[in-house]
């Protein structure tokens, strides 16, 4: 079985999906911690209400955040990590530490709408600006680059008349993100279980 780590700034809906996945045992792997760089976010209280382990790791003038990071993640012994909502961009070293081991769902489809400074509500902002009928959402592996990291799944989403950020926003959860991230989450572990099986 995975161990996952899954990596929260907020209210943690996509976090909800995967323990809601994991507990439906349609995901073959275990969630065991959830880090948030920030105090007091409800996703939180969603890894408290299912017993899973969480940590705060404050990141706002702190040197030393990824080094913690790094040592809470192998203290774990942490096969994957997802990130959910996390709002930190990871340096070079970090990702190169975790090669090939760091997911990211990100509200749009890459390579629209995504790149330093467009997330959250921003990002539907933009689609609703720019006047795109379809958008929907990506997971994708990180890399150096935000959101350049090589592609593993995305769901269109339409774009209704009389939108606003908020309702896209909804709509894209629902429809795309907390559908394509549980599924790409439980794909890894089944093919991970398949190659040990293997040999
Ligand atoms: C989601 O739209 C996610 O794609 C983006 O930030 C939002 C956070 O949602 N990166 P939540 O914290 O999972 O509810």
């Amino acid at each position: 079985m995975l161990n996952i780590a899954v990596l929260v700034s907020g209210g943690g809906s996509n976090l909800q999906a995967l323990i809601d996945a994991v507990e439906a045992g349609s995901i073959n792997g275990r969630i065991v911690t959830v880090v948030s760089n920030k105090e007091g976010v409800y996703a939180l209280e969603r890894a408290k209400k299912h017993n899973i382990s969480c940590k705060v790791i404050p990141k706002k003038g702190n040197d030393s955040f990824e080094e913690q990071l790094t040592l809470h993640l192998m203290e774990n012994d942490v096969d994957l990590i997802v990130l959910a909502g996390f709002l930190c961009i990871l340096s070079e070293n970090f990702v190169k530490t975790f090669e090939n081991k760091i997911i990211n769902v990100h509200p749009s489809l890459i390579p629209s709408f995504c790149g330093e400074g467009c997330y959250g509500l921003k990002v539907h902002k933009a689609a609703l600006d720019y006047g795109v009928k379809v958008t929907g959402a990506t997971v994708h592996y990180v890399n150096n680059i935000v959101d350049g990291g090589k592609i593993i799944a995305q769901k269109a989403v339409d774009v209704l008349e009389g939108d606003t950020p908020e309702t896209l926003q909804k709509r894209v959860m629902e429809e795309a993100e907390w559908v394509i991230l549980p599924k790409v989450v439980a794909d890894i572990c089944n093919k991970r279980r398949k190659e040990e099986k293997d040999g």
